[in-house]
């Protein structure tokens, strides 16, 4: 009806569709998923987390034997991208779960294992399976959703709000960047006081405080994003090579690709480039290789060297003012973003890949809200 496309162009303020609203609007989410939970001078001297709806588990979190994350779809990324930053400052093993997969092995799950269960929506049907199994298995189980009332927010012994505010576009954006920050702050909180890690600690706080800022900087490549899309929008297929903290760069900017802009695109590690990858490297290929700044960038950089010497038509993502030490030759593109403190770099990083699919959709004229066939919350197996 006439009055619902209203109230939809009322939603969408000055912007033509949610998903471009949920990506500009990021500077504010992350504002909104932090505010109460960072503590920095004041009384208390120490810069610390507080994440109210876990404080009386962390103890148990920080004795337990293994940490999982479980999770579907871009929750999962979101998971990976923190996984490096909670094994950095917990000592604790972090592994991975996809939430189907889970369920379908019936991996074994114990008494003393913590369970994460990262979920946008909190009513993800797979999701909500790996979440009954593991309750029945014994494990404490903490639940991260943007959905307060939602089925995973209720049902978990404890958790975490990301406060993202709603998401509209069945594409995930300012979901996953909140995620991540949530995950980072769940790092610093089960990590405790040591002495030994506490400027790492403080790093860390004083780069979240700054984030916001920082990714409103990062927004500012839109017009550089719409000429790539230009450049690619006719291609079969996009490769997008990451590793280290960036590895679910790579996954989360792959997917964003394929689900909106349905073209093929993967997400690759680039320690695995040789056993496979390489093979499919000719002067046709577009692929993007992340290598921002990080204890993995001269071994990006010779990534960037073997796939040049493959002809690979390539596209590199850097810390800014490094164009010169990772562009192999005039045919390379480069996406310079503002440099963080690396386990916060995929917030940043993702950006500029969101914004790409963005424009890659809309210039190829699909529908950016509601891809085909895909669902904001798949509440049905
Ligand atoms: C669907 C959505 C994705 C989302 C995934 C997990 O596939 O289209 O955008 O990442 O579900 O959803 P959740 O609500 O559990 O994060």
């Amino acid at each position: 009806s006439v009055l619902e496309m209203e109230v939809e162009q009322i939603n969408k303020g000055n912007y033509e569709h949610y998903m471009q609203k949920e990506i500009h609007e990021q500077p504010e989410s992350l504002t909104t998923t932090m505010r109460g939970r960072l503590i920095r001078g004041g009384s208390c001297k120490a810069k610390t987390v507080l994440l109210g709806g876990l404080k009386d588990h962390l103890k148990t979190i920080r004795r337990s034997r293994r940490i999982v994350f479980v999770g579907c779809g871009t929750s999962y990324n979101a998971a990976l991208a923190a996984r490096p930053i909670l094994e950095e400052l917990s000592g604790v093993p972090v592994t991975m779960e996809i939430a189907s997969d889970l369920v379908d092995r019936q991996g074994p799950i114990y008494r003393e294992d913590t369970a994460v269960f990262v979920s946008q929506s909190g009513e993800t049907a797979d999701t909500l399976l790996a979440f009954e199994y593991a309750l029945e298995n014994g494990a404490l189980c903490v639940g991260i959703t943007n959905t307060v009332g939602s089925a995973i927010a209720r049902h978990t012994h404890c958790g975490v709000h990301i406060n993202a505010g709603a998401e509209i576009g069945v594409a995930s954006t300012k979901a996953y960047t909140s995620q991540i920050v949530v995950m980072a702050m769940l790092a610093l909180a089960i990590g405790g006081d040591a002495i030994s890690s506490q400027a790492r600690r403080e790093a860390i706080i004083d780069g979240l405080f700054d984030l916001p800022n920082r990714v409103r900087e990062v927004l500012k490549l839109d017009h550089e994003m719409k000429d790539l899309a230009k450049l690619l929008m006719a291609e079969q297929s996009l490769l997008v090579f990451g590793r280290g903290y960036n590895y679910a760069t790579a996954l989360e900017g792959a997917l964003k690709v394929k689900e909106v802009a349905l073209m093929h695109s993967e997400g690759m590690l680039a320690g695995e480039m040789k056993h496979g990858p390489l093979a499919l490297v000719d002067e046709n290929l577009p692929i993007i290789v992340i290598a921002t700044r990080d204890t993995c960038f001269s071994k990006q950089q010779s990534v960037i060297q073997q796939l040049h010497a493959r002809k690979g038509r390539l596209i590199v993502m850097c810390s800014k003012g490094d164009a010169a030490s990772v562009s192999p030759g005039e045919s390379c593109r480069v996406i310079e973003v503002p440099q963080v403190e690396d386990c916060l770099q995929p917030v940043v990083n993702i950006v500029p890949l969101q914004l790409l699919a963005y424009h890659l959709t809309v210039l190829k004229g699909y529908n950016v809200d509601q891809p085909r066939n895909l669902a904001k919350s798949v509440t049905t197996q």
